[in-house]
């Protein structure tokens, strides 16, 4: 089992430490290599993405992400961005499936910014297409125009689906939905981009093979506004590559925290790499003060999807129900009556609970 650990920028190094201590005390035989993505990498060597990284990334059978980017590296040319190295790995891996699953336990329940009674028992998964969409869709750029009589400065992104990546994604959503509550909620914004006209379309067509989970169609602004209002109403939510980067976040919020969030990016084979939704929060970084459970989380989704390795993933999973429920809790997760730790003392109470 080799595993290729990226640490990246800001807290992300804080948190890899503890999702590190965790996986190690597991017993498992995993064989773990070090590589610089993000900021890091652009510091040591030029660019966000290097060869070597690339190399690693290619042989491990997973990978392990903290968080890459940061204000330093805000100013440098577009490809030269620790974003860029992320999106770069994402696709040269051909990783299309991100699942960032949002689960509320019962102790954070006061955490989530929403009342008990409308997050409680909440589960669900959000899948997201990870490697089409605005983000890599061409042609993209900044450039000065003639516009309307004036040279001003015109910036623009293309939105393309090409059929098969919509039906591929469609397909990984059916299929958690199958093994879940049967019900998928497909995003879109097909009253007013055709893009996502198409996403419904081929969302209808693959349904057919999916008789037994009941689909349905929500236009992304109304789903932002339905997360918050009555989220348990969702089991899988399945949408592109930007509308799930939002609501993504917006549904981490209700678990009590982004630090709480974790994910996997699948190819087409279970080959992954699991990282928490969050980013690097430069605001914390180097003081401690980060909660590591999205990427311990994360780490143990990698047990599960990559490893196959159902029981230690549920040990770990476990673990952090535990610590939870001993009143363990980070500044993002804080609440009057619980114990206010930093990173390496939440990962201490971790492995006390392994
Ligand atoms: P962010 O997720 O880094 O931070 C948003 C807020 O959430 C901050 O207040 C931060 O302190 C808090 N937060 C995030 N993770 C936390 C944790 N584990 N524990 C406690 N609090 C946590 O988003 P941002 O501020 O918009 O972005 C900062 C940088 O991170 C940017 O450079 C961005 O591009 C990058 N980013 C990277 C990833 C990634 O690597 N997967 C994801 C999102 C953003
Ligand atoms: C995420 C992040 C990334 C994304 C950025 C940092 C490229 O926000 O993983 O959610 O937008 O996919
Ligand atoms: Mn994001």
């Amino acid at each position: 089992m080799k595993i290729c650990v990226l640490p990246g920028d800001g807290i992300g190094p804080e948190i890899m430490a503890q999702a590190i201590r965790v996986l190690n005390a597991l017993g498992l035989k995993l064989e773990m290599e070090e590589a610089l993505l993000g900021g890091c990498a652009v510091d040591a060597t030029g660019t966000p993405y290097p060869e070597a990284t690339q190399k690693l990334a290619r042989e491990a059978d997973a990978l392990l992400l903290g968080a890459v980017g940061g204000p330093q590296w805000d100013s440098l040319p577009r490809e030269q961005r620790p974003e860029r190295g992320l999106l770069g790995i994402r696709k040269d891996l051909g990783l299309f499936a991100n699942l960032r699953p949002a689960i509320l336990y019962p102790e954070l329940a006061n955490a989530s910014s929403l009342k008990p009674e409308i997050v409680s028992g909440l589960d669900i998964l959000i899948v997201r297409e990870l490697t089409g969409d605005i983000y890599f869709g061409q042609p993209r750029g900044i450039e000065v125009r003639e516009v309307e009589g004036t040279q001003q400065r015109v910036g623009w992104n293309t939105m393309i689906y090409a059929e098969y990546e919509i039906r591929r994604i469609l397909k990984v959503a059916f299929e958690a939905a199958q093994k879940r509550g049967k019900k998928l909620c497909s995003v879109d914004k097909m009253n007013v981009l055709e893009c996502t006209q198409l996403w419904r379309d081929i969302a209808i067509e693959v349904s057919r093979d999916y008789p037994d989970v009941e689909l349905s169609h929500m236009l992304v602004d109304n789903a932002a506004m339905q997360l918050v209002r009555a989220p348990k109403q969702f089991d899988v939510m399945v949408t592109g590559n930007m509308f799930g980067d939002i609501l993504s976040d917006e549904a981490s919020m209700l678990t009590g925290s982004i630090g709480m969030l974790p994910s996997a990016s699948l190819d087409a084979n279970n080959k992954g790499m699991y990282e928490p939704s969050h980013g690097s929060a430069p605001d914390i970084a180097g003081k401690d003060l980060a909660n590591p459970l999205a990427t311990i989380l994360s780490a143990a989704m990698m047990l599960r999807y990559t490893f196959n390795h159902e029981e230690a993933a549920q040990r770990v999973e476990a673990a952090v129900r535990k610590v939870l429920a001993q009143g363990f809790r980070t500044g993002d997760i804080y609440e009057p009556g619980t114990q206010k730790v930093g990173t390496r003392a939440m990962g201490d109470a971790v492995l006390a609970a392994l």
